[in-house]
């Protein structure tokens, strides 16, 4: 998408995949009217993603905010317990980026101070690159010992 409202790239650590989100928000209705994605993730997340996209396009931003990864997992009948982890991925992403669009606006009350946990379990980019830096590193120094 040419110049979102917001954006943000979020990794999960559970596998290491990234995920990017895009939005085009309407200030004055704060509805979402164009959302996309890019995937660096597995199957069930490119799928996460896609539904998700489709869902939130003409809601409002809080509406969008309140979705859950149970939703889209509803949404495409059921994710399995492996693949919990993937729609994680795609609502952390999201609730990213909808954190970014209110970073330079005065912030609605609905949006939390605390992150929440699926923001929690996706970190953004340069985190999750220096955690999965440290773990190739351990695992190089245990294959030396
Ligand atoms: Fe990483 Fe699905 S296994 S996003």
């Amino acid at each position: 998408m040419e110049n979102p409202d917001a954006e943000a790239i979020a990794g999960s650590l559970a596998c290491g995949d990234m995920i990017a989100i895009y939005l085009r928000i309407e200030e004055s209705s704060e509805k979402i009217v164009d959302a996309k994605f890019e995937s660096y993730g597995c199957a069930a997340n490119i799928a996460a993603a896609s539904i998700l996209t489709e869902m939130i396009k003409g809601k409002s931003v809080r509406e969008a905010w309140n979705i859950s990864w149970r939703d889209i997992s509803n949404e495409l009948d059921g994710l399995p317990p492996v693949k919990y982890h993937c729609g994680v991925l795609a609502v952390g992403a999201l609730k990213r980026a909808i954190r970014a669009y209110y970073e330079k606006r005065s912030k609605p009350e609905w949006l939390p101070k605390e992150l929440t946990q699926e923001e929690k379990h996706t970190l953004e980019e340069e985190t999750l690159m220096e955690i999965l830096a440290n773990k190739m590193r351990n695992q190089k120094q245990l294959q030396n010992e």
